[in-house]
């Protein structure tokens, strides 16, 4: 635990006014590539179902998958905290599903704590993990668990009564127990309200930079997803190059050019 980010790190971060990073991670080599820079929460999403499966939307993707995944995250990330999503159905049935599928995410996958989507409906459940022993972060605005419900993946909090809404959501959640809260797709204004309203930290995505942190799906930031949203900022083309790099080698074997003697054993 040396060195790790624990909650006691990001209540002081809030605290003091530094912004803290959160990205996505899969697998080994990326978690321990965030690591390295410093990245403050990996967050093994249920986006693994979009990114890395293929699908089109979270809904798919499974207790087993995400415990695989998280598995590998958690032997790359040294320093950084390491969150879990809990998938569609993993906590929405019964308290005591979301205890005993977030007791699997913390035990076999080794996270040092759960993600889940909702509001007040979700807040007994919530109260029962930390109870547990579990640390929570929450999910508010859009929440892509509720694609069918929400309509299509839009913003968030436009109209008053649904401000109201999330605002009252996210005090409720803050009772509960959770240690942070992912607001994703409101606007800039209301994430700046209940940022301030909120002693836990805010993580936005698609909320403006008045949130205590940020998080970005780190296949959009890398340039590997083809259609994203207006929020995500892209740092590198890295679909490109890939490309580039698949496209020499295949040219190469074809060619004869690749292996070369140096490439061979004697
Ligand atoms: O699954 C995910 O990647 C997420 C982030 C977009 C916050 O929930």
């Amino acid at each position: 635990m040396e060195g790790k980010i624990t909650l006691s790190t990001l209540m002081e971060m809030k605290a003091e006014d530094k912004k803290i990073t959160m990205l996505t991670a899969y697998d080994y080599l990326t978690a321990q590539a965030l690591d390295e820079v410093g990245v403050d929460i990996i967050l093994v999403g249920d986006s693994l179902a979009n990114v890395i499966l293929g699908y089109d939307n979270t809904l798919p993707v499974t207790v087993e998958e995400m415990i695989h995944h998280i598995k590998a995250v958690v032997r790359g990330a040294r320093k950084s905290m390491v969150i879990g999503d809990m998938p569609f159905l993993s906590y929405q049935i019964s308290t005591n599903d979301a205890v005993s599928n977030a007791g699997r995410i913390i035990k076999e996958g080794g996270a040092q704590g759960v993600k889940l989507e909702g509001g007040g409906e979700v807040a007994q459940s919530i109260s029962c993990l930390v109870r547990a022993g579990i640390p929570v972060m929450g999910h508010l605005g859009l929440t892509p668990q509720s694609i069918h419900q929400i309509g299509g993946y839009r913003v968030q909090g436009r109209e008053k009564q649904q401000q109201q809404k999330i605002i009252e959501d996210a005090c409720l959640l803050q009772e509960a127990g959770v240690f942070s809260l992912v607001l994703e797709c409101v606007p800039r204004e209301l994430a700046r309200q209940i940022t301030s309203a909120l002693r836990i930290p805010t993580i936005g995505i698609g909320a403006g930079p008045d949130c205590d942190g940020q998080v970005l799906v780190t296949q959009d930031l890398l340039g590997l997803t083809k259609k994203t949203p207006k929020f995500v900022k892209c740092y590198a083309q890295i679909g490109d190059l890939m490309k580039e790099a698949f496209s020499g080698y295949v040219g190469e074997v074809r060619s004869g050019k690749f292996p070369q003697d140096k490439h061979s054993y004697h």
